[in-house]
């Protein structure tokens, strides 16, 4: 049952709302003083009531004071109908204002924000209707069965404080998707932050995230503050999760837990109210069999899994994908090119191994290639051809190279597909002998450069 915390000094309005917020299937907390809210504040209510003339203060000292969790709603009562108050409160943090003699309507619509958060706010259904109109859902694009499903997803779990993980493959649109959430979370007006546990050095990652103080090691000439601090109220995407130091996940989980963050060269617990949501694109549970990712870390993090499919199975989205990154860079340019159903037919056959961020780049070469406005399918011919049809796969020769390279890049490319040398030697029509020859012959000249 959600908490509403009815914030007001006068004893017959306190009523009146407390009555009214627990027919809407609300339990109720109530307070009369700036003190005492603080108080019940403390009980995480989902939303407060809150009248700003206070015997002890103003209302909105509570916003400007304490740090309030960014998943409580702020709704401002005012009897006096100072705009400039409002105003205030909405800048402060407040998500709404209701006038007295409060609109039952008004309280009505509010309250079923915050006890139904799956349902339909306002911004999720504008993009219900983008997504009718123009086929994607904020910056998503694709309408496919697939993309449905997530859009889906992220409209019931964005408005929650859930903890989210996104999987799929690499170019799928894992950092859309959490952006997404963000976007659609009551944390919007927060950041969104973004750190690639893969790209920041294992002996960094810790102040990177939780900050350091001064002096705690070499080169921490000043105090700094990590992301989680600086992500304060929003959201933060710890991307390439799996990559993060073992010994770091455990200090996640406890954070986690805690809510709070431990800076490196200090023991003073700094609260944090970040909404976290991780992604990976190996799968999460073989991550954990093969010793990269702690269990205890993964099933906190999965309350939510969010899984983005391949480009290869929602290939209906390809036309759609095509033209708007084709738009994007019409726009910039100032042109109107366009793709032939020829060219958008050949794009919506190929299998995609690089996904979405591989069609993204196979479209800026062919709008660059294309010498006029059209772009038929000989200018993304080259980029789409490098198929996988099960048995045969192909490798992509420009004209123009030396034959010696195309024999090697043959030979390397057909060692990959197989299991041993003999079965290499053997299907390119050569004995191990003179296989052994040419591999000794490209490492000693490996060695040499
Ligand atoms: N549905 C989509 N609509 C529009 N653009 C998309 C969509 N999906 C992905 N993109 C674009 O494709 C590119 C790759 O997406 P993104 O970076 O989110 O992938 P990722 O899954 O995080 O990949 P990686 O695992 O390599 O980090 C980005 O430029 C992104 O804007
Ligand atoms: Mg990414």
């Amino acid at each position: 049952m959600p908490v509403a915390l009815v914030v007001d000094d006068d004893p017959n309005a306190r009523t009146l709302l407390k009555e009214l917020v627990e027919a809407e299937g609300f339990a109720t907390l109530t307070a009369s003083t700036v003190a005492e809210a603080r108080e019940q504040l403390a009980n995480g209510p989902d939303i407060v009531l809150l009248d700003l003339l206070l015997p002890d203060g103003e209302g909105l000292d509570l916003l400007r004071q304490g740090p309030v969790r960014a998943d409580t709603q702020i709704v401002v009562t005012t009897g006096h109908a100072s705009l400039e108050s409002s105003i205030e409160a909405l800048r402060l943090g407040a998500t709404d204002y209701l006038l007295k003699p409060i609109n039952l309507a008004q309280l009505r619509a509010i309250l079923s924000r915050v006890a139904r958060p799956g349902e339909l706010k306002a911004e999720v259904f504008e993009l219900r209707e983008e997504l009718r109109s123009l086929g994607r859902f904020g910056k998503l694009v694709g309408t496919s069965p697939p993309m449905q499903r997530l859009y889906d997803e992220i409209t019931r779990v964005a408005p929650t404080g859930a903890t989210v993980l996104v999987t799929g493959e690499s170019g799928t649109g894992k950092e859309l998707v959490a952006e997404t959430v963000h976007m659609l979370s009551r944390r919007h007006n927060r950041p969104f932050l973004s750190v690639n546990c893969g790209a920041i050095s294992p002996h960094l990652i810790e102040s990177e995230l939780f900050g350091h103080e001064k002096g705690s090691f070499t080169g921490a000439n000043r105090q700094h503050q990590g992301y989680f601090e600086r992500a304060n109220g929003g959201t933060l995407l710890l991307d390439e999760i799996t990559e993060m130091p073992l010994e770091l996940q455990v200090k996640l989980l406890r954070v986690l837990e805690s809510r709070t963050v431990v800076r490196v060269g200090s023991n003073k617990l700094v609260e944090t109210d970040v909404r976290l949501i991780a992604a990976t694109n190996r799968n999460p549970d073989e991550a954990v069999k093969a010793g990269k990712l702690r269990r205890d870390l993964l099933y906190r993090l999965q309350v939510f899994p969010l899984q983005v499919a391949p480009l290869r199975e929602r290939l209906d989205d390809v036309p759609a994908l095509a033209r708007h990154f084709l738009s994007e860079l019409n726009k910039r340019a100032h042109v109107e090119k366009a793709f032939t159903p020829m060219a958008l037919e050949r794009m919506r056959r190929y299998r995609w191994p690089g996904n979405v961020r591989e069609l993204c780049n196979v479209v800026q070469r062919a709008f660059i290639m294309a010498d006029g406005e059209i772009i038929s399918e000989f200018s993304v011919a080259q980029d789409t051809q490098l198929h996988q049809d099960g048995q045969s796969r192909y490798i992509r020769i420009p004209l123009g190279t030396k034959l010696a390279e195309v024999e090697e890049r043959l030979i390397l490319t057909t060692l990959q597909e197989c299991t041993t040398r003999e079965e290499a030697a053997k299907r390119l029509g050569i004995s191990i002998k003179t296989l052994y020859n040419r591999l000794r012959s490209y490492s000693s000249r490996e060695q040499l450069t």
